[in-house]
């Protein structure tokens, strides 16, 4: 795999390649995605390949500025330029209802699409050059955790596609939130660093997707999962823990302050953009770590650790499931 950076040449060959209907592993503020031409059904077809990923899975198409909302989008009420005016580029998607000539290998044949302009200088260069939008998934193999560096991609989808694009480590760590403006309800169907709160002034959004709402893979159980057994530990479990359990086998990521017993851990932050920041990170670090199972010692279940807790609840289950 091609490992480009950011000189002049790189970026040229990344956009030849994605002109040629390649797909380049691009950095987003979020996570990494994978990236493909969104006007070639060839190029997107390509993304499910190498993902893996199931072809009825809609994929979010990356848009060089806000004015390309129009052209992708069949109507957009006047909350989503206003969403527009307030987040992007950000980490935040919306979901609309779908222009005419939307591709059902994009939109997986659903009457919506959903539309972000991410924030990175490096994919905000390619957008330029393109002048045309990117479908990008997470750039990682179909339910797998997302990566947040390039080499993640280097290890992970070696012989998969033919380049990364590397921007460094992502500002953000975790995945935009989506929020489904093509219903009557409006509803958050992924959270992310955007929060309902931070929606407010614009719009009410409820919490959790109703129950017709649109496909989400992030929302199957077993999603963003490391390889190895990972379980979660509410508070005070971990005190409950019998004197004789195996720390020599077992990664654990604590949450604030380290852990007297643990053999290999890490301390992840106390506040939720810093632990989202370094939280697929740290997965990765702990399932290469040598461990048999993953501990994680979960962050309180207020609204501002909401996002935090739908990605972790997802790559574990809860530890009254542990066998031995
Ligand atoms: O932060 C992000 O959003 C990252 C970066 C690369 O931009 N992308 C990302 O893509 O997380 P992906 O494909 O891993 O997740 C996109 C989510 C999926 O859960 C998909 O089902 C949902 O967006 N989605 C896409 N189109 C949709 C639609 N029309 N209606 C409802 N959900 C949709
Ligand atoms: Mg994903």
């Amino acid at each position: 795999m091609l490992h480009l950076t950011d000189t002049r040449a790189d970026i040229a060959q990344a956009v030849a390649l994605l002109r040629a209907g390649e797909l380049v592993a691009i950095p987003t503020e979020t996570v990494y995605g994978l990236a493909a031409l969104a006007s070639k059904p060839d190029a997107v077809a390509k993304v499910f390949a190498a993902k893996g990923r199931p072809a009825d899975h809609p994929l979010i198409v990356h848009l060089p500025s806000k004015s390309h909302l129009a052209h992708w989008a069949a109507q957009v009420p006047d909350v989503a330029w206003q969403l527009a005016d307030a987040f992007w580029p950000g980490p935040l998607t919306m979901v609309l209802p779908a222009a005419t000539h939307v591709s059902p290998l994009v939109n997986g044949g659903q009457a919506t699409v959903a539309v972000r302009w991410a924030d990175h200088p490096l994919l905000q260069a390619v957008l330029d050059e393109l002048g045309e939008a990117l479908v990008a998934p997470s750039a990682n193999p179909f339910g797998r955790i997302s990566p947040t560096s390039a080499p993640h991609i280097l290890e992970h989808m070696a012989g998969r596609i033919p380049a990364v694009l590397d921007g460094g480590a992502c500002r953000i760590g975790i995945e935009s939130t989506i929020v489904d403006l093509s219903s009557p309800t409006p509803a958050i169907l992924r959270p992310g660093q955007v929060s309902a709160d931070a929606l407010a002034p614009w719009l009410s959004v409820a919490a959790h997707a109703p129950a017709n709402a649109p496909r989400v893979p992030g929302a199957l159980a077993a999603h963003y999962a490391p390889r190895h057994r990972c379980y979660r530990l509410e508070a005070g479990e971990l005190a409950t823990l019998p004197s004789d359990w195996d720390w020599n086998h077992t990664a654990l990521l604590a949450f604030g302050r380290p852990h007297a017993a643990a053999g290999w851990q890490r301390v992840l932050p106390a506040d939720p953009a810093g632990y989202a920041q370094t939280l697929y990170a740290t997965l990765h670090e702990a399932d290469q770590s040598g461990c048999e199972l993953i501990l994680v010692e979960m962050p309180p279940d207020t609204p501002d650790w909401a996002a935090v807790r739908d990605r972790l609840g997802r790559a574990s289950v809860g530890f009254a499931q542990y066998t031995a």
